[in-house]
């Protein structure tokens, strides 16, 4: 039994070890195996998402998995109970592991520590967005087999960014060459000494660009001049797209805002795997959950 808090303390042999069991399960013919018959998993969203909890829960079912879903405005959180309360009042219940997503960053290794079953994170604040580095790195290693001394640019709200912060701990521990691109109240101080900032002219000559989405709800104060504004400095245009050197991949995890860090016309494009980033969630956390709780 293993819970995935983040990638930073996990070694690339674990992450692999995750990458080619994903493999296996995107595979399969079968679409649903009894891999987890008779285990009951939780899905606990104190924060909204749709990628997330629905590849989770196709995962979880494709595993034959009984799942239990839970929507923080129709619980008792509405009264003012705690997320630990919560988490440990499911756990209780019998479930034999949880899948978490919330708003604060730094408590999730604590209520692990409290809790006897797997905990796995599915986006803590800022913090960590593990699942969904796994298979952004999945996605790479399809197109490009190699993560070693690839070119990846990670472009925009990296302050807020879990997807930044999850994909810059794994991609170094392969040797891939990380790059960040930002406006100076978009930047993270502490990740300075991680990765460069580099202008968006240096960051489109990459092999990956990793757009991030504008995180206006989190943001207080006045964040840019107009969207337009943005768009024209950090977007990723239907111009800016057009020359791409040819094996270049567009990434974003979404949820998008169309025609601010990325163009409509560009979201589909031919180098875009932005929906196949969303496909490839599915068999990555059939094998997470498989390694929390088999
Ligand atoms: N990429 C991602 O985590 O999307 P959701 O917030 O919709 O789950």
């Amino acid at each position: 039994e293993r819970s995935l808090l983040g990638l930073k303390d996990l070694s690339a042999a674990e992450i692999n070890s995750i990458l080619e069991r994903a493999a296996f399960w995107d595979s399969q013919t079968d679409k649903v195996v009894p891999a987890l018959k008779d285990k009951f998993v939780a899905n606990m969203f104190f924060e909204s998402s749709t990628r997330t909890r629905f590849s989770f829960e196709m995962a979880q079912k494709r595993l034959g998995a009984e799942v239990l879903n839970f929507s923080a405005t129709a619980s008792s959180i509405e009264k003012g109970e705690s997320i630990y309360d919560t988490v440990r009042t499911i756990e209780s219940m019998g479930v034999d592991a949880e899948v978490i997503r919330l708003t604060p960053s730094g408590v999730l290794e604590g209520l692990a520590e409290r809790l006897s079953i797997p905990l796995i994170n599915a986006g803590d604040g800022r913090n960590e967005h593990p699942t969904q580095a796994l298979l952004d790195l999945y996605t790479m290693k399809q197109h490009f087999g190699d993560l070693r001394g690839l070119k990846v640019s990670i472009i925009g709200d990296i302050e807020h960014s879990r997807v930044a912060r999850s994909n810059l701990w794994a991609l170094q521990k392969f040797g891939a060459d990380v790059k960040f691109c930002a406006p100076e109240n978009m930047r993270a101080p502490e990740l300075a000494e991680y990765a460069p900032y580099v202008s968006m002219e240096e960051a489109v000559c990459a092999d990956v660009i990793m757009m991030l989405r504008v995180q206006l709800e989190r943001h207080t104060e006045g964040l840019f001049k107009s969207k337009d504004d943005y768009r024209m400095q950090y977007g990723l245009t239907e111009e800016r797209a057009g020359k791409l050197a040819p094996h270049t991949i567009i990434m974003h995890p979404a949820p998008m805002n169309r025609n601010v860090e990325i163009d409509d016309a560009v979201v589909e494009h031919a180098q875009s795997r932005i929906f196949k980033q969303m496909a490839n969630g599915v068999p990555i956390r059939m094998a997470v959950m498989e390694r929390a709780i088999q």
